[in-house]
């Protein structure tokens, strides 16, 4: 006897697993079952295919008219801050820039002194909150930055807060130590990142990565590099928010140091695209904030493609650029924006996401964690097409219902 069997799923959406990220054509490519059978036992897949009455239950689930998937992953989060920003809502309605409100101590500084200011344990419920929303969403696996410490004891902090979100919830969790996120005003950026280097091997037992902003008026690619070798030689896998907004040449920068993920790349080069070919990186795209910067230009998804890149989405929810954590929405934004076709968007917060963060996430094969998504959509087109609403009914983490989303009024 198993403990759960999902019934008459309209569409079964099955990612594929894989040792390497999808790339190019195959991120096209994903199995989608009609009339689809999950079977679950002891928080484990048992099945997961076609329409099969060969199974019996503790509890049933009719998904009739519904889809299932695996549930998602967002690679890119800033989950762990303090305060809110959103007088720069009228700032940007001026025309001042995100880098000019950065240099005017506004932007990421301003959070890195809410975020100082704040206790651990604040830090924690502000972050809890929004990790609920996340898992409310159909999220289970999070990769989660520092960078509003910019000093050793505060990005601990902010590690540490991670962590125990972590260890409350049992959702899988990567932490990222984001030190050279800005310059303190009080110092020069080649001096802090000294300090940063410095700092990597009390961090290196928390953190699963380090990533740094390789941006104008931020750090240089040759910071970034010294900044890469320095925390890979101490073990730290690396991750970079690269081009976000200026063409530095940062994905070349990530492909050369065999970064796990380059992110944003929205003013990545036609010659960082083409190395695409040759490498695993997977080019994390965060068509959210391009939106929510209010920009024409979004990432050149479909050029990566074709160059054989591979590509996940996620939301890079932040106080500043991206202030949302719905995955969904990101999921339209890059429907529209990215020209992305529904099935290279589900792979790309699915299967590829979690190659971009390393954990074991993205399909519902036998023996799987059952980790998935009841959506109250009759197909996997659906989601990003209605878009900027909650469409999961139902999610399950390691068999449990631990969501379960009734519209009815009290
Ligand atoms: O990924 N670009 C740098 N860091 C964040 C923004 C952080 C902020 O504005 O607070 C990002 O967009
Ligand atoms: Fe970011």
């Amino acid at each position: 006897m198993n403990d759960l069997i999902i019934q008459n799923i309209a569409e079964l959406i099955l990612p594929k697993k894989t040792d390497l990220p999808l790339k190019g054509q195959e991120l096209a490519e994903l199995n989608i079952v009609k009339n689809g059978t999950v079977v679950i036992n002891e928080g484990k897949i048992v099945y997961a295919g076609p329409h099969t009455d060969d199974y019996e239950a503790h509890e049933v689930i009719d998904a009739t008219g519904k889809t299932v998937s695996p549930s998602l992953v967002d690679a890119h989060t800033h989950l762990v801050h303090g305060g809110s920003r959103e007088h720069e809502m009228s700032l940007k309605r001026q025309g001042v820039s995100y880098l000019e409100i950065l240099e005017q101590g506004g932007g990421i500084l301003s959070t890195v002194k809410a975020t100082r200011e704040a206790s651990e344990d604040e830090l924690f419920k502000k972050a809890e909150h929004e990790l609920l929303r996340m898992i409310h969403h159909g999220v289970l696996s999070v990769e989660s930055k520092s960078g509003y410490g910019l000093d050793l004891e505060n990005e601990l902090k902010q590690l540490r807060v991670s962590k125990a979100l972590e260890e409350k919830y049992g959702i899988q969790m990567k932490h990222t130590y984001l030190g050279p996120h800005a310059v303190p005003k009080d110092t020069d950026s080649e001096t802090f990142l000294e300090q940063c280097i410095q700092d990597l091997d009390a961090v290196k037992d928390i953190a699963d990565f380090a990533d740094i902003f390789c941006e104008t008026g931020v750090f240089t690619i040759e910071q970034s590099r010294k900044y890469m070798i320095a925390a890979k030689e101490l073990g730290l896998p690396v991750k970079i928010h690269a081009d976000e907004i200026d063409p530095l040449g940062g994905l070349e920068l990530a492909i050369e140091q065999q970064a796990i993920s380059a992110d944003h790349l929205v003013a990545a080069s036609e010659a960082g695209k083409k190395a695409l070919a040759d490498s695993d990186t997977v080019c994390v795209l965060l068509p959210g904030t391009t939106f929510y910067l209010n920009k024409n230009e979004y990432a050149d998804a479909r050029g990566m493609l074709d160059n054989n890149g591979a590509i996940a989405i996620a939301t890079d929810y932040n106080p500043g650029s991206c202030v949302t954590n719905n995955l969904q929405l990101v999921m339209s934004i890059a429907a529209l924006k990215l020209k992305l076709t529904p099935k290279e968007i589900w792979n790309a917060v699915t299967v590829n996401a979690a190659k971009a963060i390393d954990v074991d996430a993205g399909t519902l094969e036998i023996g799987d964690a059952a980790n998935l998504v009841v959506w109250h959509a009759p197909n996997h087109e659906y989601i990003p097409y209605h878009y900027g609403v909650n469409h999961a009914e139902k999610v399950i983490h390691n068999g449990k219902v631990i969501v379960n989303h009734d519209l009815a009024l009290n």
